[in-house]
């Protein structure tokens, strides 16, 4: 593994260049299992977090399981919405208006992708923004775009890849280059703000980039969040760079039996990590991370719905 320009990462989460995501979100969530114990003590009531999933995609299935498990983990009151597949805009619409009046609720998730014809972009727009934990809704969007204003709440892949570059290179990242690969809008985008908030400067790269691995090649922060296996090669990263690794692709595993899969990110991870200063390894990287800074904005939803401003996690 090549040397980080820097070397100001943790010894104790990042092992041989290997950003150990599980180790750095269980630090997030024992915080936020105490500061849950204190807003219970203040409030009287745990932290709220519904989460609605539609339709029986597997993978949503166990996302949204996960996310109510360590819910409960952390002291919070959880609950799940299950709705079919074939419900109609209205019936899923009434169902975020009743979690917005629900006093219980601090946060609301709806899983996505949402099946056809069901309009995602309505959906969200309905939700609470003091409740969007997911930070996806325009008030949310508009706030991080104006430089993470406070009350705003932020998506959670992008923030905990923040976190993941911070546990590499120390928790200054001003004047790095951070070149981030992908401009969704749940992912990219949020993403490229958030290091613009910590005073990096940010490069959005995406399929109509012309040359590529010129671009990526002067990050010294490359964030891949495209969703193709393998994308990113060893000719993309400039030795020492710290790689975070958004994509999750399930591809076939011939090695493991003849129907096996596996899952890997956007990044090659066996020609990068040998050149790369620190990568998130997939699965155990950015995924571990999404979860705890959703548990993160819960919480802080909770506290400024109740008005608490003195408690730290
Ligand atoms: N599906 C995949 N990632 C996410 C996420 O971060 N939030 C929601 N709501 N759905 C997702």
């Amino acid at each position: 593994m090549a040397a980080a320009p820097q070397p100001t990462g943790r010894s104790d989460i990042i092992i041989d260049g290997i950003i150990d995501g599980k180790a750095v979100a269980a630090d997030i969530t024992a915080h936020i299992a105490t500061g849950s114990a204190r807003f219970v003590e203040k409030a009287g009531r745990a932290p709220g977090l519904a989460v609605v999933l539609v339709g029986d995609d597997p993978a949503s299935a166990v996302y949204v399981r996960n996310k109510g498990k360590t819910a409960t983990r952390l002291g919070f009151y959880s609950v799940q919405e299950t709705l079919a597949a074939d419900i109609d805009q209205k019936t899923l619409a009434d169902t975020v208006r009743l979690l917005n009046d629900d006093d219980r609720v601090d946060g609301i998730l709806v899983q996505m992708p949402l099946p056809s014809p069901l309009d995602a972009e309505a959906i969200i727009d309905l939700i609470d923004p003091q409740k969007d934990v997911d930070g996806f809704h325009p008030v949310n969007v508009g706030r991080l775009a104006a430089g993470a204003r406070a009350p705003c709440l932020v998506p959670c892949t992008p923030a905990g890849s923040v976190r993941l570059a911070k546990a590499a290179l120390g928790d200054d990242l001003s004047g790095k280059h951070a070149v981030i690969v992908g401009r969704s809008t749940i992912v990219g985008r949020p993403a490229a703000q958030l290091f613009l908030a910590e005073n990096c400067t940010v490069t959005i790269a995406h399929s109509r980039t012309e040359d590529l691995p010129a671009v990526t090649r002067t990050s010294d922060i490359l964030v891949a969040a495209v969703g193709r296996a393998g994308l990113i090669g060893a000719e993309h990263v400039k030795p020492g760079a710290c790689v975070i690794d958004v994509g999750i692709n399930r591809i076939a595993a011939p090695e493991k039996g003849p129907d096996a899969t596996k899952l890997v990110g956007d990044v090659d991870f066996a020609t990068v990590a040998p050149i790369a200063g620190a990568i998130t390894p997939v699965p155990g990287g950015v995924g571990p991370m999404t979860i705890a800074m959703l548990m993160h904005n819960t919480l802080t939803a909770a506290c400024r719905r109740a008005g608490f401003t003195d408690i730290d996690f």
